[in-house]
């Protein structure tokens, strides 16, 4: 799986690690920035990386920002974008499996490196599970038609 990656300041210390973790569990990574910590502005990296899952079919992403929260807000902006706010292993395994999440995003300053591990594991290794989860997803992309 291909996974395009981005942060903010606030995530850039932990962007890293996360593209081994990603790297050592056989995945191919994308870095979409941001490149030092220096300050910049979330949004700009949310569209990026959101626009480049949309734009790859069948690939997922990862966003990092200092609490998650802005990170999520601005790439489901972007339509086909399902950006999972996740806090551990269980939030990201369902958003995997329930919400069909194609991107996942915490914080850096919320999140330490073994709970960020686990929610790597959880959300690379959990598939859709469909089913009469199918019929709300596909209401949740109807939402974008009304815009
Ligand atoms: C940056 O200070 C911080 O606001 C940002 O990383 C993020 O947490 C916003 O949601």
């Amino acid at each position: 799986m291909k996974y395009y990656i981005g942060s903010d300041h606030a995530g850039f210390a932990v962007k890293g690690l996360v593209a081994l973790m990603l790297i050592e569990r056989g995945h191919e990574v994308v870095d979409l920035g941001t490149d030092s910590a220096e300050r910049v502005d979330y949004p700009d990296y949310a569209e990026k990386v959101a626009r480049a899952v949309v734009s790859d079919s069948g690939s997922h992403g990862v966003l990092i920002c200092g609490t998650g929260i802005g990170m999520s807000v601005a790439a489901n902006k972007i339509d086909g974008i399902r950006a999972a706010h996740c806090h551990d292993y269980y939030t990201a395994q369902m958003a995997r499996a329930h919400n069909d999440a194609n991107i996942l995003c915490f914080g850096e300053r919320v999140s330490g490196p073994g709970v960020i591990e686990s929610m790597i594991d959880a959300f690379t290794t959990t598939s859709f599970e469909g089913g009469r989860h199918a019929g709300r997803v596909e209401k949740i992309m109807a939402l974008e038609k009304n815009h």
